[in-house]
């Protein structure tokens, strides 16, 4: 913008400064199509024109990006979180189906498996891709769908069917003394809430500290992030 503004200033100080015609005011001229006017309207005209195409230019080219692109988790007093919005914009770093920690290993399942995909705010992902650390102002989120299998003559395979719920994980030191925290949003059958308190530290953190691969994460199971070019040899 302060491009456009300064070439619209220039323009006008060389147009003002160019010496008058004598028959400016258009009134007191005798013709109103007098050859003397003419030059110096063509290039107040031009003067317009370039300047609008120069602000034009300059917005096209302007930082403003998608607001996605800047997303960070977003609390209410000390530490609510509202459910993060677009998060299906962010990077996607994995999915799984059916996977967690139970102690029964060949427990046959009875229920149908559920999906779950995982994203990170960009912001957090560039960081991590430079430095294979998460930042503050890191968030995952969780978001799980059930699952469909078909089997049929010429069809088979499992799909994700519908979302069924979301979680998030947040890195801020300042509010959080354990760094990170744990928030539930479903409310059962499909059901959101618009913002989450802290899930107890037992429910979450503790698995996540034990058993995620890097700073309580679950980088074992997202390729994206361990393709990340800082965790590269
Ligand atoms: C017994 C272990 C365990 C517990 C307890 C647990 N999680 Fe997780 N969590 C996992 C695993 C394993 C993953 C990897 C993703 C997957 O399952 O596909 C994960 C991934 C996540 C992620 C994605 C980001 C990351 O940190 O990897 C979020 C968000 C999350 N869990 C939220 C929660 C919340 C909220 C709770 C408590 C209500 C919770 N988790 C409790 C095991 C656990």
């Amino acid at each position: 913008m302060n491009i456009a503004m300064k070439t619209v200033t220039r323009f006008r100080h060389s147009s003002e400064s160019a010496p008058r015609p004598p028959s400016r005011a258009p009134a007191l001229s005798p013709n109103p199509h007098s050859a003397l006017r003419t030059p110096h309207s063509l290039r107040r005209r031009f003067a317009w024109r370039l300047s609008v195409a120069v602000i034009l230019v300059a917005a096209a080219f302007s930082p403003a990006l998608p607001s996605s692109l800047h997303a960070a988790p977003v609390f209410q007093g000390a530490d609510t979180l509202l459910r993060p919005k677009n998060y299906r914009e962010w990077v996607f770093v994995g999915s799984s189906i059916g996977l967690e920690y139970s102690p029964e290993a060949d427990k046959q399942k009875s229920g149908k498996s559920e999906y779950k995909n995982v994203y990170i705010n960009p912001a957090a992902y560039r960081q991590f891709a430079k430095t294979g650390r998460f930042p503050e102002g890191t968030i995952l989120v969780l978001e799980t769908a059930s699952s469909e299998t078909k089997n049929e003559p010429g069809l088979q395979g499992s799909f994700q069917k519908e979302f069924i719920g979301l979680s998030a994980a947040v890195k801020d030191r300042k509010r959080f003394k354990e760094g990170w925290a744990y928030f539930r949003f479903s409310e059962g059958a499909g059901k959101l809430k618009p913002s989450a308190k802290p899930a107890e530290k037992s429910a979450c953190y503790d698995c996540h500290r034990d058993k995620g691969a890097t700073d309580h994460v679950f980088t074992q199971f997202y390729p994206v992030l361990r393709a990340a070019p800082a965790n590269k040899p």
